[in-house]
């Protein structure tokens, strides 16, 4: 595996990748890598060759008041797990490659990244739009891999790839859950011994929802307020939002009808994490998956 520091360096590489006979495939990450990320490296090597992992803690997505400079930093590990997975480039630009002195662009999806977490984090998505579109002008791959974990992130990159027509194919890839349902993120790092028992507490609402909807339950409010009675019953944890909105709109909805999404955030200590279901029809019913 060759690891690339340079914009220039990574652009020459991929732009000779390409040139091949398979897809050239990227999976974007911040690091502090685990195996929810390389689920996503597994599903780009089934896919593509070569394969280029990028690992960038974007400074853009993050608030003032968030954990950029504590976001774990874990670069010797993470290169040594994608060597293993067999990953061909790792891309792990210092910040001045991406944002050289006088950048001046940002791109951002209209509407779509001021709901749920862009609500709670301002800029938050300019930030991951910005980043995610230099990362593909950079490497151009023809298919990128993100994982549903973020869904509100797919649904927001997938309007940027076809608003502005990039050749580049968006593959979501299943969350990745420890035993007890917890999704695995970077910032599970962060909690302490009681807060990653409490922390289970999004996947049991979620569960909740889920036996409600197979039982018949079709009364958004009644769901939503499920949800909410569950993480707010939990102590030590802070539910921030709890919505079930129209997966292509993100807009909530009065009525399980189309494929929707239950999307949540709660703050467990001092730890902010994302979870959600994804509720689709089936027939008369609904497949929850979480
Ligand atoms: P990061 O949080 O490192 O996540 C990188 C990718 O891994 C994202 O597509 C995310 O959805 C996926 N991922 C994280 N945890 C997962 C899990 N438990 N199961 C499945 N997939 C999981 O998301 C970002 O970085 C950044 O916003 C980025 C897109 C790299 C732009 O900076």
């Amino acid at each position: 595996m060759e690891l690339i520091h340079t914009v220039a360096w990574m652009r020459q590489v991929a732009a000779e990748a390409r040139r091949g006979d398979c897809p050239l495939g990227l999976v974007p990450t911040m690091g502090a890598l685990h195996e929810g990320h390389f689920s996503l490296v597994r599903e780009a090597k089934r896919q593509c060759s070569p394969v280029v992992v990028s690992i960038f803690v974007n400074p853009k997505q993050f608030g003032p008041s968030e954990d950029f400079q504590k976001y774990p930093r874990t670069l010797d590990a993470d290169r040594a797990a994608l060597e293993n997975l067999g990953v061909d480039y790792t891309f792990a630009p210092a910040p001045e490659q991406i944002y050289p002195s006088g950048f001046r662009t940002a791109v951002s999806v209209e509407g779509l990244s001021d709901k749920l977490e862009g609500r709670s984090r301002p800029g938050h998505f300019r930030g991951v739009t910005t980043v995610v579109l230099k990362l593909f002008e950079i490497v151009q791959p023809r298919f990128a891999f993100f994982g549903r974990k973020d869904a509100q992130q797919v649904r927001i990159i997938r309007q940027m790839t076809g608003d502005l027509a990039l050749d580049t194919e968006i593959a979501v890839c299943p969350i990745v859950r420890e035993p007890d349902g917890l999704a695995l993120s970077s910032r599970n790092a962060y909690l302490s011994a009681g807060d990653r028992r409490a922390a289970t507490v999004l996947y049991r609402s979620l569960d909740a929802l889920r036996r409600e909807i197979s039982a018949g339950d079709r009364d958004v409010v009644h769901l939503v307020a499920t949800v909410r009675k569950i993480i707010e019953a939990e102590p030590g944890v802070a539910l921030d939002y709890a919505e079930i909105v129209d997966a292509d709109t993100l807009e909530p909805v009065m009525a399980l009808r189309k494929t929707c999404c239950a999307l949540l955030a709660a703050r467990v200590g001092n730890t902010r994490l994302i979870d959600n279901a994804l509720i689709e029809p089936a027939g008369e019913s609904f497949i929850v998956t979480l």
